[in-house]
């Protein structure tokens, strides 16, 4: 979709489709009022008899209105005018998609900037707009006999109207911010949608290849399994072992700022399927594990926005590949391994996978002498039974950290919730014969997980995000991977980049 700005009149601007706001209790945005003007009084009409409530996410949508040149007239609703605040703006800007992909329009003129949104300026609400906008017309096609021209996607264009002059910078700097987070956005949901039959650790890594091709600030090197045995990675090859598909540590250095900067870490779970190991899962909702590799895909779609955007910065992004298993060479529940970092690991479970490929990860990327290292994992079911879809559960060892994430989290509405890491539960990890186990029981199964990541990352300022809810809709109408966090860690970056340059 081409993003750009508007001036003129809303009723004489050619388009296919004007787009425009009205609160509840029949109060106009500014757009609408004109637009009734303009029609003679047609848009109150059509409120004073019922059409349209004004309630969060109602649409209406209205042909050949008299006097407006534009054929179509898509009404939204914005909820009550004395209570909107960021989260409803999000919600108002995915009904307006959702209706105008409803339509054969092929050019919008979107007039929600001049909804209120709590205190957020035109550049937050074209960020949110165009990226709610590329969100909703997004389709993964890849897979399909005949993938329709252009994924199916009938809306060319759309053009913000801008009602202030002085907002003219802000929204095109929006528009440009909102367009290289939403290509890593989408490039995070091709890679995740990837069935596991497709998207090896092979395949995970020419991604990551073709990527360094594109942008030459990009270095792509891949540790093959012959490196990883000889440095030692026992816990990771203990999950790959078990696979035909050779594992693959993934490093992926992006450079926009002096070599010898230190640089800003990211590593991602990649498991590109998880059938659980000879611990093997359940049949019936097995397929949602193609996206145990979503952290590894917000890896992949962070670099690709912060390449696009030149942050001056320099990043760091790994990940961690294996497929999950069960053969006469897969892990056993009761081996026990030695990490890189010479810890041993009782494998009480062989589908407490994750945290065995990412130790090692962890243990690795301290070469790197980073700011700060995030990792990004579909973890633990429980971390869905904690907070649902809604929040990616947070952990740090740092405060500063864990704020600046909260912050990039609330500004995106692409939130964390912070969970705890205390002492008292590293006890669940204890083992008889190792220096740890790699299961903490029933009880709080998101947050033993944390703690087993923890013995491996006390070198450097770290958050782990456990993505297991937030990625992605396993089933469904809906299905498919949601981009998140690459919202989030695109934000948290861009805002280290601005600290650093004084920006
Ligand atoms: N990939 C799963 C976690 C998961 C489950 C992600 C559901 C998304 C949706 C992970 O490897 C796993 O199997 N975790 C186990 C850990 C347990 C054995 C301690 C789990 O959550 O059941
Ligand atoms: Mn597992
Ligand atoms: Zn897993």
């Amino acid at each position: 979709m081409q993003f750009g700005t508007k001036s003129g009149n809303p009723a004489k601007t050619r388009c296919q489709c004007i787009i425009a706001g009205i609160y509840e209790n029949n109060k106009l945005s500014d757009t609408a009022k004109q637009l009734d003007r303009a029609s003679g009084g047609y848009i109150r009409k059509m409120l004073n008899r019922g059409e349209l409530k004004g309630k969060p996410g109602q649409s209406l949508i209205l042909h050949d209105v008299p006097d407006i040149t534009a054929p179509r007239v898509l009404l939204v609703g914005l909820g009550n005018i004395d209570t909107a605040d960021p989260a409803r703006f999000v919600q108002v800007a995915n009904a307006a998609v959702s209706a105008l992909r409803g339509t054969p329009a092929k050019s919008a003129l979107c007039c929600l900037l001049d909804v209120a949104a709590g205190d957020k300026d035109a550049y937050w609400k074209t960020r949110r707009i165009v990226e709610r906008f590329e969100d909703g017309v997004y389709k993964f096609t890849d897979m399909k006999g005949k993938p329709p021209e252009n994924n199916g996607i009938v809306i060319e264009s759309v053009d913000l109207q801008i009602a202030d002059r002085s907002e003219q910078e802000l929204v095109e700097a929006g528009i440009d911010d909102a367009a290289a987070v939403s290509a890593g956005i989408n490039a995070h949901k091709n890679l995740a949608n990837t069935p596991g039959n497709v998207c090896t650790p092979t395949y995970m890594a020419e991604a990551a290849r073709s990527l360094a091709k594109q942008y030459p600030s990009v270095t792509t090197t891949v540790i093959e399994e012959k490196e990883m045995e000889k440095l030692g990675m026992g816990a990771f090859m203990s999950v790959t072992r078990g696979s035909d598909q050779p594992g693959k540590l993934i490093v992926m250095q992006y450079k926009g700022a002096k070599p010898k900067d230190q640089p800003y870490v990211l590593v991602g779970k990649g498991i590109s399927f998880d059938t659980g190991g000879i611990s093997l899962k359940p049949g019936a909702a097995m397929h949602e594990m193609i996206y145990d590799m979503c952290g590894a895909a917000s890896v992949f779609g962070t670099i690709t926005t912060v390449a696009m955007q030149e942050l001056p910065i320099n990043v760091v992004g790994v990940i961690a590949a294996a497929e999950n298993m069960p053969s006469g060479k897969a892990s056993r529940p009761g081996d026990i391994v030695k990490s890189l970092s010479g810890q041993t690991i009782e494998i009480l479970n062989t589908d407490a996978e994750g945290r065995l490929v990412l130790c090692d990860a962890l243990t690795f990327v301290d070469r790197y002498k980073p700011v700060t290292v995030i990792d990004i994992a579909t973890l633990t079911g429980a971390a869905v039974i904690a907070l649902g879809s809604p929040a990616t559960a947070m952990y740090a060892n740092d405060d500063a950290l864990a704020g600046e994430l909260t912050g990039a989290g609330e500004d995106t509405l692409d939130r964390v919730w912070r969970m705890p890491l205390w002492e008292e539960y590293q006890s669940q990890l204890n083992s008889s014969f190792a220096d740890m186990q790699n299961i903490g029981g029933r009880e709080a199964g998101s947050v033993t997980a944390a703690c087993f990541l923890s013995r491996f990352t006390k070198k450097y300022r770290w958050a782990h995000l456990d993505i297991a809810g937030s990625a992605f809709r396993g089933s469904g109408a809906n299905k498919g991977a949601t981009g998140r966090p690459v919202g989030l860690l695109t934000q948290y970056l861009m805002n280290m980049a601005d600290a650093e340059t004084g920006a």
